[in-house]
């Protein structure tokens, strides 16, 4: 997971960049940031799965695919805090279920989808009021690839896998997908001044 780290936190430096260039409500700049950011997240964290799961096996791979979600300071001001983390419609960890903000944009990706968009380039950011705050919130679909399958497929998941992730995740509903469903979304949180 540490590369996953690095490649977030290269991303970030990216990201307050385009903020701090007084851009802090200029939505295009945020999205290509938040692009570059979380196209590096995923290459690393699929990267790290991949490693793990031809070295050791799936079951030993399972805690990898726990994003921690880093919460990164800003360089400037104390209190532009990000937040990094994943949602999804089907959620494995019920701290990962979406908000009712997040459920309409997950529902959105998926009409997206079945009207012909490719899932690897579907994302959203806009300004949204949370708690009081305008915040922007990015979200960008995660493609299911192959890989994912190990432990988000249906009926050929392993059965010592499935014994795993029952004994971690008793009420599982990341299962059943196939390659190129959208599996869920990144979201980045970032207050507004
Ligand atoms: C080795 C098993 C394993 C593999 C392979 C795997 N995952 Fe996961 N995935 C998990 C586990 C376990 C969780 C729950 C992590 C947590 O507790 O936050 C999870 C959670 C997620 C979540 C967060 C939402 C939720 O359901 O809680 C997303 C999104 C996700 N996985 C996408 C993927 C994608 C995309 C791939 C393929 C690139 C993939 N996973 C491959 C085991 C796996």
């Amino acid at each position: 997971m540490k590369r996953a780290i690095v490649g977030g936190l290269a991303g970030a430096a990216i990201l307050m960049t385009a903020l701090t260039a007084g851009a802090e409500t200029d939505l295009d700049a945020y999205t290509r940031a938040s692009r570059t950011m979380i196209k590096a997240l995923a290459e690393d964290l699929q990267a790290e799965l991949k490693d793990a799961i031809e070295a050791s096996g799936p079951v030993a791979a399972i805690e990898l695919c726990n994003v921690k979600a880093p919460t990164i300071a800003g360089r400037n001001t104390e209190d532009q805090v990000w937040s990094i983390g994943r949602t999804s419609l089907k959620y494995r960890n019920p701290n990962n279920a979406p908000n009712p903000w997040e459920t309409s944009i997950l529902q959105s990706f998926e009409a997206r989808k079945a009207a012909g968009e490719d899932p690897a380039a579907i994302d959203h950011a806009a300004i949204v009021m949370r708690d009081g705050k305008r915040v922007i919130h990015y979200m960008k679909a995660i493609p299911t690839a192959e890989i994912c399958l190990n432990c988000h497929g249906g009926a050929d998941v392993k059965p010592e896998v499935t014994a795993k992730l029952a004994e971690f995740y008793p009420d599982d509903h990341a299962r059943g997908f196939h390659v190129g469903d959208i599996r869920g979304a990144f979201t980045i949180v970032q207050p507004v001044e």
